[in-house]
């Protein structure tokens, strides 16, 4: 570990926590200075209780709002080129970004474009970030999420379907923050199993794969543990009591810690799942929950020093690699992830071409193993076939 070497660390952004938070959400309106939001969510969303409430909430404080729900499970640029429009078509001040992944990193890319002409793909991670100096300000954005694990909440952060290459790239940009993040268990409340499952199981994944980038961050690396010992211990208890709103506090509460962690970075379970996803429209959180035994055995020599405080902070008294990956093995099958790529209709001969992709993907460079497109070949065809 190199404790010399100089770092710039960010805090995450304000967030209002607690049952039945949402009736703030006019009063943090007006607060950042929104009076005409465009609220952005995914397909799924709509017809839902929680969207309702929250239009309900904002008319009753005299706000008038929209609701742009042309968001897919893997968000398209063109579904963020038509939020763009209405946003402006509208005359909209605001972005409200509620859902899940997809619904919130709709709304941040509609955030991140709708105010000024620049290319979409301009705000890709890896590139030069566009000086906005020259432009109108990014409108305020507020997140709202509806599931217990993407952690997109605090940062602007946006996975995006490139569709004429069929690839999925990060976009961002350093000047937009949510104004807030909202996190309200009640909302929670209503997600079926198999959804609470996968998108707890993507949190899990977060906090693994933060943790286990290699670097000095105690700041990631400490909400990482604290993120994993709560999905840990409370996520199978939300599968199975989903009316818990104590299991569902404690779910959202982790899911944001693992995603202020993954501010470090991830690895090759999200490389891997963000081309699988691009390709084959795959749920995310299920595709890592796939991923990740294969992906941890991968790694294992390279987190070796890095599994005996994760072990730990899931209260395990054998700090070993092997009863680790035993443990999570067990919580995957607890809550009902299936065993192999294959059973959510990934086929073998695409894992040259994966590997390919996967390599490209911002996530890869931070995997504790660099590696070839051989042996990342071999993972994916392992993962389809096997899995744990
Ligand atoms: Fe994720």
């Amino acid at each position: 570990m190199d404790y010399t070497a100089p770092q710039d660390w960010s805090f995450p952004v304000p967030i209002a926590y607690g049952p039945g938070r949402l009736r703030d959400i006019g009063a943090v309106c007006h607060r950042v200075g929104i009076r005409r939001p465009l609220v952005v969510t995914d397909r799924g969303s709509v017809g839902l209780p929680f969207l309702s409430d929250l239009t309900g909430h904002l008319s009753d404080a005299g706000l008038t709002s929209a609701i742009y729900s042309e968001i897919s499970p893997n968000p398209r640029d063109t579904e963020v080129a038509g939020g763009k429009a209405m946003f402006r078509d509208g005359l909209h001040d605001g972005v409200i970004a509620i859902g899940g992944g997809s619904g919130m990193d709709g709304g941040k890319a509609i955030a991140l474009t709708a105010t000024n002409d620049i290319d979409l793909w301009a705000f890709e991670y890896e590139q030069t970030p566009p000086d906005m100096s020259a432009h109108a300000p990014f409108p305020p954005l507020i997140t709202i999420p509806t599931t217990a694990g993407t952690g997109a909440e605090t940062e602007s952060t946006a996975m995006i379907t490139d569709t004429a290459k069929g690839m999925k790239w990060c976009i961002w940009h350093a000047d937009l923050k949510p104004s807030l993040a909202l996190l309200d268990p009640e909302i929670t409340l209503g997600l079926p199993p198999h959804l609470t499952a996968s998108t707890g199981a993507d949190a899990l994944v977060h906090a693994i794969e933060a943790y286990c980038v290699p670097g000095f961050h105690p700041l990631c690396d400490g909400v990482a543990l604290e993120g994993l010992r709560l999905v840990a211990e409370w996520l199978p208890v939300a599968v199975q009591d989903p009316g818990n709103i104590e299991a569902r506090g404690a779910m959202l509460a982790g899911s944001c810690l693992a995603g202020v962690a993954f501010l470090k970075g991830l690895g090759m379970v999200h490389a891997i799942s963000h081309m699988v996803g691009a390709e084959y429209d795959t749920q995310h959180g299920l595709t890592n929950a796939v991923l990740l035994p294969s992906v941890l055995r991968f790694n294992a020599d390279a987190i070796a020093d890095k599994v005996v405080p994760m072990a730990r902070a899931m209260g395990l008294d054998d700090p070993s690699f092997e009863a680790f990956h035993a443990h999570i093995c067990a919580l995957l099958d607890e809550i009902g992830i299936p065993k192999t790529l294959a059973e959510i209709g990934v086929p073998e001969d695409c894992a040259g071409r994966i590997a390919q992709k996967a390599l490209q993907d911002s996530a890869a460079a931070t995997n504790p193993r660099q590696s070839t497109r051989d042996e990342v070949s071999a993972l994916v065809l392992s993962a389809i076939r096997q899995g744990r």
